[in-house]
C-alpha cells in the first residue's frame, strides 16, 4: 500500500486540525491535534508541520480555527471579520519564507470577506474549504507526479535535498511524488538522499518514506553529492520549492543552490518540483524572497549534544535561492515550464 492512502500529514476532523509531529520522526509515530489559531502558530514555528504545500494547508486550517473562536464571542460580522484577519496576519508571520502559508491564509480570508451569510455561515464555509484545498493538495501532487515522470529516465539514480514529499504536502509529495510516480513505472530507478544538515529532514524523513514503499533510498550527506555526480551515478535532481519568484529563481532548503551547482558542473538536469501555489509572480527575482534565520542550536547541538566549541559564531538561514538559469525546468500541475521561465510562468498564471 502506498505511505499516502495510510495517513495525511494533515487533516481537518471534528473541528481540529491534526497532523503528524514531524519533530520526532522517524523515532516515534505521534499525531497532534490542533484547536487554537495560536497553537496552529506554534505548530508552523516549531515545525511540529513543516514544508511549503503542508504549511499552506495549515494555514488554512489556522484560518477555519480562529473563525470557530472568534465565532462564539463575536456577534458584529464587521468586528469578526477585522478580528480574523488580525489572526491571518498574525499565522503569516509564523514562518517568512514559503509562500504557500500567505496563499492558504489569504485564500481563506478572500472566501470569508466573500460570504453575505452570517458568521457562522462564514465559519462553516472555511472549515468546507480548507477540507477542500487538502483533497485538492494530493490531487495536484499526483498530476505533477505524472508529469514530472516523463522526464526520468529508464532505471535513473535521482538525488534529493530535503524532504519534499508525503510530510512535506498533504500526502504523496511534490519531488517524492514524481519518485512515486516514476518508481510506479520503472521500479529500476533508485534515490540519492542528502542528509540535509541542520535538521536533518533528509535522513530524519525522506529516507522514512521512501524505504516504506520500497524505493531503493542510499542516504548520503550534504558534501558528497559532487563525488557521487562525478562518478556518474547520479541521471538527475529533483528537488521541492518554498518560493519560485516570477522569473524562476527557487528557495528552497539550504543546500539546494550548491547541488544545483554541483549539477550544472557535471552536465545532470535539475528539476523543481512545485504546485502554483509555490509561484510567487508578485516578486520579480529570488532577491526579494526573505530568507528565514533558525535557531543557533539547530547547528551547535545534534539531539540535545553540543557538537562544537561553546563560543563560536553561528548563521543558520533556512533557505537559499537557486537563480533560474541553473534549472532545467519546474515540474508543476499544469505541466513542466521551462526556461525562459518568465515567459512559461506567464503563460501558466493566464491560463489559471
Ligand atoms: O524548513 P522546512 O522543512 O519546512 O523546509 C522544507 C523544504 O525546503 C522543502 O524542500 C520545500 O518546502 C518543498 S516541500 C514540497
Amino acid at each position: 500500500m502506498a505511505f499516502e492512502s495510510k495517513i495525511k500529514t494533515i487533516e481537518w476532523t471534528d473541528n481540529i486540525s491534526r497532523m503528524i509531529d514531524q519533530r520526532i520522526l522517524p523515532y516515534e509515530f505521534k499525531t497532534v491535534d490542533v484547536k487554537t489559531a495560536d497553537e496552529m502558530y506554534t505548530a508552523i514555528k516549531d515545525m511540529i508541520v513543516r514544508g511549503a504545500p503542508a504549511i499552506g494547508i495549515a494555514g488554512a486550517h489556522g484560518v477555519s480555527l480562529a473563525a470557530i473562536e472568534l465565532s462564539k464571542k463575536i456577534n458584529e460580522k464587521s468586528v469578526f471579520l477585522n478580528e480574523l484577519q488580525k489572526k491571518a496576519e498574525y499565522l503569516k508571520s509564523s514562518r517568512p519564507t514559503a509562500v504557500n502559508l500567505m496563499w492558504g491564509v489569504d485564500k481563506q480570508m478572500k472566501l470569508a470577506r466573500s460570504i453575505s451569510g452570517s458568521i457562522s455561515d462564514i465559519a462553516e464555509s472555511l472549515k468546507e474549504n480548507g477540507i477542500k484545498l487538502e483533497n485538492e493538495d494530493i490531487e495536484i501532487n499526483k498530476k505533477m507526479g505524472d508529469f514530472g515522470a516523463e522526464v526520468v529516465p529508464k532505471g535513473a539514480a535521482i538525488l534529493t535535498h530535503c524532504n519534499a514529499g508525503a510530510l512535506a504536502t498533504v500526502g504523496y509529495g511534490t519531488a517524492l511524488g514524481v519518485i512515486r510516480s516514476a518508481y510506479a513505472k520503472d521500479p529500476t530507478i533508485k534515490v540519492f538522499a542528502d542528509e540535509t544538515r541542520p535538521r536533518q529532514q533528509g535522513a530524519r524523513l525522506t529516507t522514512w518514506e521512501l524505504t516504506q514503499d520500497g524505493i531503493p533510498t542510499t542516504l548520503i550527506t550534504d558534501g558528497m553529492c559532487s563525488y557521487f555526480m562525478s562518478k556518474g551515478m547520479i541521471d538527475m535532481v529533483v528537488v521541492g520549492a518554498d518560493r519560485i519568484a516570477a522569473n524562476g529563481d527557487t528557495a528552497n532548503k539550504i543546500g539546494t543552490f550548491t547541488v544545483a551547482i554541483a549539477a550544472k558542473y557535471h552536465n545532470i538536469p535539475f528539476y523543481i518540483a512545485a504546485p502554483l501555489s509555490t509561484i510567487d509572480i508578485s516578486i520579480q527575482s529570488g532577491k526579494e524572497i526573505p530568507i528565514e534565520e533558525r535557531s543557533h542550536e539547530e547547528v551547535t547541538h545534534i539531539n540535545g549534544d553540543w557538537i562544537c566549541a561553546k563560543d563560536v559564531n553561528i548563521i543558520n538561514p533556512g533557505f537559499d535561492v537557486t537563480p533560474n538559469e541553473l534549472i532545467t525546468g519546474i515540474i508543476t500541475e499544469k505541466g513542466i515550464l521551462k526556461p525562459d521561465f518568465k515567459t512559461s510562468i506567464f503563460n501558466a498564471f493566464k491560463n489559471n
